[in-house]
């Protein structure tokens, strides 16, 4: 292609040529995810404008086209009837006006039946370099307009700083209310507008903001009301240990403050970052995030792509915790059932030896009371039993943790989930897909969710423990292939 003919093409068609032109050679990668959400090509990070309008699902993310590296931000878009089967749509967004250099993450809206994206324009070397800007569909979401109003706040209230970004836009109390993240003398804030029009916006004040320990900078700050309880949930930069957090809590109408209580670790994986939620049409609060993880081990990128977000999640409350779900339609994935029943597990007669696979699903329950030590549980785990990814369930510490394969992030090491379940009976379902693993404990209080890298011939598994094990049920599926793009 001559430089003459890309004058006449837009940042948008230029953008989505060199992602399809890069497509066959990122989807051929063994690590490319069988029926998680990625780009055709390219580097993505957070979920971006999740909504379900007109019984379709939209999921928009945060895309880099032109490399398997972050650069100007993109917003990339997937659709889907059932949140299995995904389509690639044309990418939504193009840093393509003088007010930005990245369209960076933000939300979506029905607006009296117009899909409408508020997302954050970032511009470099600019003193307010981040500003909420605005973009409608009058295509269903084929194709999207920057308003002419545009940039519809310019800049950070006295209470913020040039960090100033990611709006969640939802209407409530009988009108728009849109929470940004920023933060002011190292403390990570949660700021707070209001609108009748989406257009014009008036600042009310601090929603919430840190205790001192809960990082400098908050990002994609979120709220939801699931099962009648208020939830923030936060992407924090430098908290100690932490990555997402939500907090229970209070929201008030008259001020739109929210009284900050319990928080509590959103996922123990190391690759987990950026969640956003949504309320669908039927009611239910669903989760997506970003399976992966800033200055993280990227092995994926030779091959032209690099990212994904994690399953679709659906909440509840069970008193103040949380509870995170695959969403049932994830049933849709299932191929063949490899093993079904109960068993007891005596040592040498481990029946996870027979299975083989790289996209399996595999759900579990057992009784806590009736062990001692514990198990280990090998998932990708190589002909030669290293290298291999395990979940390890210690019974005296009452801990999950797992341990993978593959390097993780500089300075990180994997956590030990606590166990605080009253119930009798423990369950542990596990969706793994290619190059990755994501684990719900205890109904789903417990989550982990990481990016594993495992050589070509990891694709065994086996359980091994010191005592005799009784399973009450234990059940594993293959999964089929839904999100190889043919563009
Ligand atoms: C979170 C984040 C957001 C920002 C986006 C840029 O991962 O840093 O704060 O909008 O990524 O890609």
């Amino acid at each position: 292609m001559n430089k003459e003919n890309n004058k006449e093409k837009t940042p948008l068609q230029l953008a989505q040529e060199s992602m399809e032109a890069h497509s066959s050679k990122a989807i051929q990668d063994p690590f490319y995810p069988a029926w998680h959400i990625s780009a055709p090509s390219g580097w993505i990070n957070d979920p971006n404008g999740l909504i379900q309008m007109n019984g379709i699902y939209h999921v928009f993310y945060q895309l880099h086209p032109y490399s398997a590296e972050w650069g100007p931000m993109h917003w990339g878009h997937v659709s889907s009837h059932d949140l299995v089967h995904w389509q690639h749509e044309p990418i939504a967004l193009a840093p393509d006006q003088p007010y930005e250099s990245g369209c960076f993450s933000g939300s979506a809206v029905n607006d009296n039946g117009i899909l409408t994206l508020i997302y954050t324009a970032h511009k470099n070397n600019e003193v307010n370099k981040e500003t909420q800007c605005i973009a409608r569909s009058f295509d269903n979401g084929k194709t999207f307009q920057k308003i002419p109003e545009n940039p519809v706040i310019a800049g950070p209230p006295a209470d913020g700083t040039a960090d100033f970004r990611d709006p969640k836009v939802w209407f409530q109390d009988g009108c728009w209310q849109m929470v940004i993240g920023s933060g002011k003398n190292e403390i990570g804030r949660a700021l707070i507008y209001i609108s009748d029009d989406l257009i014009h916006w008036k600042y009310r004040g601090i929603m919430c903001e840190s205790d001192g320990t809960q990082g400098t900078l908050w990002e994609c700050p979120n709220f939801c009301t699931v099962d009648g309880t208020d939830i923030l949930i936060v992407s924090p930069l430098r908290m100690k240990g932490y990555k997402n957090f939500y907090c229970i809590g209070e929201r008030d109408s008259e001020t739109g403050k929210f009284s900050m209580g319990k928080c509590r670790e959103l996922d123990y994986g190391i690759s987990y970052y950026a969640a956003q939620v949504f309320q669908d049409e039927r009611g239910r609060v669903l989760l997506f995030s970003w399976m992966d993880m800033w200055r993280q081990h990227f092995p994926t990128q030779p091959n032209g792509w690099a990212g994904m977000l994690t399953l679709p999640r659906v909440l509840h409350m069970r008193g103040s915790t949380l509870l995170q779900q695959p969403v049932p339609e994830l049933a849709l994935l299932r191929q063949k059932r490899l093993l079904s029943g109960s068993f007891t597990l005596t040592g040498k007669n481990d029946p996870l030896r027979t299975l083989q696979g790289e996209c399996l699903e595999i759900f579990f329950t057992f009784r806590p009371s009736a062990l001692h030590s514990g198990f280990k549980l090998g998932l990708r785990v190589s002909h030669r039993n290293v290298p291999r990814t395990e979940l390890i369930y210690d019974r005296i510490q009452n801990t999950f943790l797992l341990i993978p394969c593959s390097p993780l992030l500089d300075n990180a090491s994997p956590r030990p989930a606590p166990c605080e379940s009253e119930n009798e009976l423990l369950d542990v379902h596990i969706f793994i897909d290619c190059s990755s693993i994501e684990i719900f404990i205890d109904e789903g209080a417990i989550c982990i969710s990481q990016r594993i890298y495992p050589d070509k011939d990891s694709i065994y598994y086996d359980l091994t423990s010191d005592e005799d094990l009784k399973f009450d049920s234990f059940d594993v599926w293959s999964l089929k292939t839904v999100m190889k793009p043919s563009l």
